[in-house]
């Protein structure tokens, strides 16, 4: 039988209903939950992405504020517009899309964001957050894969999961969250010697890398949970993920499309961190 769908555009759907009714009663108490987007260059995808993600705070009734820079825009410039995003009491949520042009430094960017309103969760105190398992925000693509799983109804708790891929934003905090819930975790990455030995292990398989059809049918167990994190563009313009989708289909138990899975989830983890940061303003 093939695999389940891990339909991360309805889940999308249903769970922004509910941030948009909460984002509602905040307004209605006055603290309407509000988000600084600030896009440096004219990267054509993050362009995209950028657009998408004001579309949806107006459609989840949260104000946003998009800030869009030069290509050539000094890092001072940068880090006084966020500091007025930081001292802005509308502002709940400031965030700095990436990648950045190569002449500035998204570490030294991502660190001028106060903790308070780091609701992308990529600072190193957001990061330290993820590690001790305390309060915090988590960043947004981790966050959602959690709830993605979390909506299969499957156990995580003694599950083996295989993370590919090790970067800030996904890698390394997915596998802290899976930790979290008592799976017990690998990270796979270039370096690894027999990448299909370890994948052929998972009940869970997170595929992060950014490499097209990098995981096929032979490398999944049978039955397995297979969330695919990859946005790669084909020749045709097409988008697809990490996972050959149509083969491993046949194998595992559930799978996430590409596009259509992750993508969505991850905006709007967004739009909850938002909100939560707005509770937050509303009673600290
Ligand atoms: N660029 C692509 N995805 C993301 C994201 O989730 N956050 C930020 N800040 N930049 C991105």
């Amino acid at each position: 039988m093939p695999a389940k769908i891990l339909d991360g555009a309805a889940l999308a759907r249903t769970l922004r209903q509910g941030i948009a009714a909460t984002a509602r009663q905040l307004a209605d108490a006055g603290v309407r939950p509000g988000l600084a987007v600030i896009l440096i260059g004219s990267d054509p995808a993050s362009q995209v992405y950028v657009r998408n993600k004001v579309r949806a705070c107006a459609e989840a009734h949260i104000e946003s504020w998009l800030c869009e820079l030069a290509e050539d825009t000094s890092e001072e410039v940068v880090l006084a517009h966020i500091g007025q995003f930081n001292a802005n009491p509308a502002v709940d949520g400031i965030l700095v899309q990436l990648p950045l042009p190569p002449h500035l430094d998204a570490m030294r960017i991502l660190e001028a964001v106060d903790a308070s309103k780091d609701v992308d969760g990529l600072k190193v105190h957001s990061a330290g957050a993820v590690v001790t398992g305390t309060a915090g925000f988590r960043p947004c693509t981790p966050l959602g894969i959690m709830s993605m799983l979390k909506a299969t109804g499957e156990a995580l708790a003694g599950r083996h999961a295989i993370v590919v891929g090790r970067s800030v934003s996904v890698g390394k905090p997915i596998g802290l969250l899976l930790l979290e819930h008592d799976a017990t975790v690998t990270f796979c990455h270039s370096k690894t010697p027999d990448l299909a030995a370890e994948t052929r292990r998972a009940d869970i398989l997170i595929a992060a890398v950014g490499r097209a059809n990098l995981i096929t049918a032979d490398m999944v167990k049978p039955g397995a949970i297979v969330i695919d994190v990859g946005i790669n563009r084909k020749g045709d313009g097409k988008l697809c993920g990490d996972v050959e989708f149509e083969a491993v289909r046949q194998v595992a138990g559930w799978i996430s499309p590409v596009p259509g899975g992750v993508g969505p989830m991850t905006i709007t983890m967004l739009l909850q961190n938002t909100v939560h940061s707005a509770q937050m303003r509303l009673a600290p």
